[in-house]
């Protein structure tokens, strides 16, 4: 008898706490998760995740989004506002893949479009692996095309961003470099493996690949659909529009609410490694499968209310549930970059000029002080790749500057 899948809110939390279920998601697409950070389980789950926490030290995120970014999403955003807008999606994948690039150590040294094109173009196929479990395409043909991508990755992006850190790191223990010119990457620290974990030159090609997906296709998505919420609901809410653009907690509120009604991926999936009883008291035995329904659970009407499953930013969330609800994970498996993604969740008494907001409130934020809105001549359509409910292609207007 196969298991039900899990949608009461309390029981998936517990279910993705449960450390005997390793991850499920992902067999399909072994061609580029075989052995990347989400897919481990155990022992070898808690020393990778360890070593690559390393990059996550005090203030870094902080540093990202008040230092960093603002530059990054400048540059982005500037180009997209002269051309008067285009298609959110292809804006978010530009924006976003820096931003991740950055962060899991992937240099672009010559700074080209031609460059960023074809990292692009990598990016996407990668993305097409992650998600072979909901691929419409003939799946053997697209583990050929993630194949081929990564070996294009390795020679031409990762390669080269190695050995320009291994420079770095010989110079440093020469003490000819002091530890802060180290990049602060993952990069760096798997090179450095400080903690000596076991990690094999191909392992390494599917880690990059797969963090830079993981950081830039999950916020790409995230951020077309807060658009999206936006724009419908300050249709119908006059005046909230305004609102939105001086008021950034209540911008956040908005991508907390939209990432909770889109999670990334509809579901979550684990393999029991042993007999156990999950939570709704099913047995489960050794290697059966359960799904946990996120899209399912964040709709739970016993913890959001009865109007779950509609987008309202003002909506009060009690203390046992979190504003995005499930969308970020729980336990072993919970989201490294979510604090860089959607910020820290305000208190009442969170300081608007410090407060950390996470890169999609800040970019959503850049859009609607540019007057971002739907294109009435070109009507958005979704992805049809996949059959994961995000946005394929969402076309915006932008005010262009006074000449
Ligand atoms: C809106 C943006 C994002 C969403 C919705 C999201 C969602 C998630 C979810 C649901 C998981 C858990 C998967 C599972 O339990 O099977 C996860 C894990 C992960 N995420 Fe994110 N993520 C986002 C942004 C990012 C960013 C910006 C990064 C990095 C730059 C990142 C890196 C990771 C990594 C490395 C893991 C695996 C952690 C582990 O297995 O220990 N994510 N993410």
């Amino acid at each position: 008898m196969s298991i039900k899948p899990i949608t009461d809110y309390q029981q998936a939390a517990k279910t993705l706490r449960q450390s005997d279920l390793r991850q499920g998601l992902y067999d399909e697409g072994a061609v580029l998760m075989d052995g990347v950070l989400v897919n481990l389980h155990g022992e070898k789950h808690r020393a990778r995740r360890g070593l690559e926490n390393k990059v996550f030290r005090r203030g870094f995120f902080q540093h990202y989004e008040k230092e960093v970014f603002p530059d990054t999403l400048r540059v982005t955003i500037d180009g997209f506002v002269s051309d008067g807008g285009g298609d959110l999606v292809e804006f978010g994948f530009r924006s976003l893949m820096n931003l991740t690039c950055d962060f899991a150590g992937i240099d672009r040294p010559e700074g080209t479009q031609d460059e960023t094109d074809r990292l692009l173009l990598l990016m996407r196929t990668f993305a097409l692996g992650t998600t072979l479990a909901h691929s419409k395409d003939d799946r053997e043909k697209v583990r050929q095309q993630v194949r081929d991508a990564l070996s294009a990755f390795d020679k031409e992006f990762l390669q080269p961003s190695m050995a320009r850190r291994f420079l770095l790191i010989s110079k440093c223990e020469a003490e000819e470099v002091v530890e802060d010119e180290l990049p602060r990457d993952v990069l760096t620290v798997l090179l450095r493996n400080e903690d000596q974990i076991e990690l094999d030159d191909q392992e390494l090609v599917r880690e990059m690949a797969f963090f830079v997906v993981a950081g830039a296709q999950t916020s790409i998505h995230s951020l077309v659909h807060v658009m999206h919420e936006i724009f419908s609901w300050s249709t119908d809410h006059a005046g909230e529009r305004q609102k939105l653009r001086s008021d950034p907690m209540l911008l956040q509120r908005c991508v907390h609410e939209s990432a909770r009604l889109h999670p990334s991926s509809p579901v979550a999936r684990r393999r029991a490694e042993c007999p156990l009883t999950l939570a709704t008291d099913e047995a489960v035995e050794t290697g059966e499968l359960v799904t946990i329904d996120l899209l399912g659970a964040n709709r739970d009407e016993k913890i959001f209310g009865p109007d779950a499953a509609r987008f309202n930013p003002y909506r009060q969330t009690d203390k046992g549930s979190s504003p995005y609800g499930l969308s970020f994970g729980l336990g072993m498996h919970a989201c490294i970059g979510r604090t860089l993604a959607a910020g820290v969740t305000p208190k009442p008494d969170s300081n608007p000029l410090d407060h950390q907001y996470g890169t999609i409130t800040l970019i959503a934020s850049a859009l609607l002080e540019h007057g971002a809105r739907p294109d009435p001549a070109k009507p958005p359509k979704m992805d049809e790749k996949t059959e994961r409910p995000n946005w394929g292609y969402y076309p915006v207007i932008l005010d262009t500057p006074q000449s």
